[in-house]
C-alpha cells in the first residue's frame, strides 16, 4: 500500500512538472507574415557544419578501425552510383585550407564529429587507443580556436565501429551504452579542456529509423516495427548516461555544456479548423522529435506514442509493447539531460488523419496512424524530399519552447542541396533559402525562442549517404572528381557572410544589394570551374574521346574514299 501510494505522489509529482513545463502549442494560429527587417541579439553564434565520414575521407589511414558506413558502402547497390566515403573531400589532409574557407565567412563556430573508429579503432577503449587519430582532432581543435572559431564536437554522427556491429549487434544491444560511454569518456578527457560545446547523437531518428527499421542506411537492417525502437531506447540510454559522466567528473573543471541534435520536419495539419488533422499533425512531430526530446525533458516517451504502438502491439496478439520502456529509476535518470538541444530542420509535410489496420503487418511509418503530403507549389530545388516550406521552421521552433520550457537552442543543421551534376555556382535557390529559413528563425527569436547560434549545412558538398554525391548541400562546391578535392565558393558564401556581418537583416535596400553583389561573384568563379575540369579530367578525356575521334576519322575516310571511286567512276 504504502509503495502503492508513494508511486501515486511520484505520479502526481511528474504530471505537475510536466504541466509547469510545456505549455499548450497553438495549431491553429499560423501567422505566415512578410519578410521582417531587424538583427539577432548580440552574440549570437554563425557557423557551418560537417560530419567525419562525409567529409573526411582517409577511411583507412594512421591506424583508423572500419565503420558501419565502410562496409555497407562497400556493398553493392546500397550507394548511389555505388559511390564510397573513402576519400569524399579529403578533409583529413585539409584542415588549414578548410579553416580558412570558415575565416573567409568569419564564422563564429564550426560544427564536425568525431569519428569513433578513429580513435578506438575496435569500439573499445579497453582494447586499443590510436594516438594518432587523437592527434588529428587534436590539430583540428587547436587551429580552430587559433582562428576564434569555437568548435561543437558531436561524438556519434553514425559511423560506429564495425567490430562494435559485428560483436553486440550495434544500437540493438544494450551493451553499448557502456561502450559509447567510455568512448565520450575518452574525448572529454582528451578534447574536453578546449571543447565547451559537445553533441552526443547527431539525428538519431535516422540511425534508429533509417539504420534499423528501412535499412537504407548502415548497418542496414529491416526489423521493421521493432528495430527503430530498440535502437532509439539505447541510445537515449547511451545519452543520458554520458552526460552524467560529463556532469559528475567534467563540468566543474572544464565547464561546457552537452546537448543532442534532433532533426525534425515540421507538420502542419492539412485543415486547422480540423481536431483529427490537429492530432495527426501533433503525432508526426511527437513521432519525429518528441520521441528523443520527451524522454530527455520529461523522463519518458510521449504519451501519444506508448498509445499508439501499444494499442497497436495488442492488437497483434503481442505480450508487450513493441515500444520498450523505462523504469521509475531510468525515467529520472534520464530526465533533464540536456543542456542545449540541438535541431536540424530542413522541411515541412502536411499532415492528415490516416488509419492502417494492424493486420497489414507493422512499422514505425503506419503506427503513427497518418499521411503526409506536400503542397505542389513549393519549391523543391534539391533532394527530392527537401520543398522549401521557411515558416515550418518557425511553426517547430515554437513548439519546442511550448513543449520543452523554452530550453536554450542552437540550430545544427539547416540549409539546401542541390540537383545532381549541377556545377552552377550561383546557387539563386540557396541564397533564397537561407535569407528565408533565417528570417523565420528571427520571428521566432522575437517570438520569445531561445535561439543561440545557427549551423548552415553544411561546409562543403560531401558524401551524402545513400544519395552518395548526387547531392550538393554545401556553401562551396568540391570537385569530387579532381585528384585534390578542389573547392569553389558559391555565390550562398557571400550572401551568408553578409548576413553574419549584419548579424541579420538590417533593411530592404541593403539586402537587395547583397544579392546581386553575390551573383557578381560567382560568375567570375564558374568561368574558373569551367576551366578547371579540363586538365584534371584527362585521363577521361583520352578513355573515351580519342577511341570515339578515331572511329569517326575512320568513317569519314572511307565517306571520301567511295566519293573518290565514285568520281572515277
Ligand atoms: C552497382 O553494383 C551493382 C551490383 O554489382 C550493379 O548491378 C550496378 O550496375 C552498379 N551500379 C553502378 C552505377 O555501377
Ligand atoms: C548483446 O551482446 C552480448 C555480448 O555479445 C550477447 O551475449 C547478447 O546476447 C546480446 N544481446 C542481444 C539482445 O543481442
Amino acid at each position: 500500500m504504502a509503495w502503492c501510494r508513494q508511486l501515486r505522489v511520484c505520479h502526481v509529482l511528474v504530471l505537475a512538472l510536466c504541466v509547469s513545463a510545456a505549455e499548450d502549442f497553438d495549431w491553429t494560429k499560423n501567422e505566415m507574415g512578410s519578410f521582417y527587417y531587424g538583427t539577432f541579439p548580440t552574440g549570437f553564434s554563425w557557423g557551418a557544419g560537417s560530419s567525419a565520414y562525409q567529409t573526411e575521407g582517409a577511411w583507412d589511414k594512421d591506424g583508423k578501425g572500419m565503420s558501419i558506413w565502410d562496409v555497407f558502402s562497400r556493398k553493392k547497390g546500397k550507394i548511389y552510383l555505388n559511390d564510397t566515403g573513402d576519400s569524399s573531400c579529403d578533409g583529413y589532409y585539409k584542415v588549414k585550407d578548410d579553416i580558412s574557407l570558415m575565416k573567409e565567412m568569419k564564422l563564429n563556430h564550426y560544427r564536425f564529429s568525431i569519428s569513433w573508429p578513429r580513435i578506438l579503432p575496435n569500439g573499445m577503449r579497453s582494447d586499443q587507443i590510436n594516438e594518432k587519430g587523437i592527434q588529428y582532432y587534436e590539430n583540428l581543435i587547436s587551429a580552430l580556436l587559433e582562428n576564434q572559431i569555437t568548435p561543437i564536437v558531436t561524438l556519434y554522427h553514425w559511423d560506429l565501429p564495425q567490430a562494435l556491429e559485428e560483436k553486440y549487434g550495434g544500437w540493438q544491444n544494450s551493451s553499448i551504452v557502456n561502450l559509447f560511454n567510455d568512448y565520450a569518456n575518452l574525448c572529454f578527457e582528451r578534447f574536453g579542456n578546449r571543447v565547451k560545446y559537445w553533441i552526443t547523437f547527431s539525428n538519431p531518428w535516422s540511425v534508429a529509423v533509417e539504420g534499423y527499421e528501412t535499412g537504407e542506411h548502415a548497418p542496414g537492417l529491416k526489423l521493421r516495427g521493432t528495430g527503430a525502437y530498440k535502437a532509439a531506447h539505447n541510445i537515449i540510454k547511451a545519452h543520458a548516461k554520458v552526460w552524467h559522466t560529463y556532469d559528475t567528473q567534467w563540468r566543474n573543471k572544464q565547464k561546457g555544456l552537452v546537448g543532442i541534435s534532433l532533426s525534425a520536419d515540421w507538420g502542419e495539419p492539412v485543415d486547422i479548423t480540423n481536431q483529427r488533422d490537429i492530432e495527426a499533425a501533433d503525432r508526426y512531430v511527437q513521432f519525429y522529435l518528441g520521441w528523443f526530446a520527451t524522454p530527455l525533458f520529461n523522463g519518458d516517451y510521449p504519451q501519444v506514442m506508448k498509445d499508439y504502438i501499444g494499442r497497436k502491439s495488442a492488437q497483434q496478439g503481442l505480450g508487450s509493447s513493441r515500444l520498450p520502456t523505462f523504469n521509475p529509476q531510468e525515467k529520472s535518470f534520464i530526465r533533464g539531460t540536456c543542456d542545449f538541444l540541438g535541431i536540424g530542420h530542413f522541411t515541412t509535410r502536411y499532415i492528415t488523419q490516416k488509419n492502417y489496420p494492424s493486420t497489414r503487418g507493422n512499422s514505425y511509418f503506419t503506427d503513427r496512424d497518418l499521411a503526409e503530403l506536400v503542397d505542389p507549389r513549393w519549391p523543391d530545388p534539391g533532394s527530392e524530399w527537401l520543398y522549401s516550406v521557411p515558416w515550418g521552421f518557425r511553426r517547430l521552433l515554437n513548439f519546442v519552447k511550448s513543449q520543452y520550457g523554452n530550453p536554450m537552442i542552437y540550430v545544427t543543421e539547416n540549409g539546401v542541396s542541390e540537383k545532381m551534376m549541377c556545377t552552377d555556382l550561383c546557387d539563386e535557390w540557396r541564397m533564397q533559402y537561407f535569407r528565408d529559413y533565417i528570417n523565420e528563425m528571427l520571428k521566432a527569436v522575437n517570438d520569445g525562442v531561445n535561439v543561440k547560434g545557427y549551423t548552415a549545412w553544411s561546409l562543403l558538398d560531401k558524401f551524402e549517404w545513400d544519395e552518395g554525391f548526387s547531392e550538393r548541400f554545401g556553401l562551396y562546391y568540391v570537385d569530387f572528381r579532381s585528384k585534390n578535392k578542389q573547392r569553389y565558393p558559391k555565390a550562398s558564401v557571400q550572401y551568408y557572410k553578409r548576413i553574419i556581418s549584419s548579424n541579420g537583416f538590417p533593411n530592404q535596400r541593403e539586402i537587395e544589394s547583397w544579392r546581386r553583389k553575390a551573383t557578381e561573384t560567382c560568375t567570375s568563379s564558374n568561368q574558373l570551374l569551367a576551366a578547371d575540369p579540363l586538365t584534371s579530367h584527362m585521363e577521361m578525356v583520352t578513355e573515351i574521346v580519342v577511341p570515339t575521334v578515331c572511329t569517326l576519322c575512320i568513317l569519314i575516310c572511307a565517306i571520301f574514299l567511295m566519293f573518290l571511286l565514285r568520281g572515277r567512276l
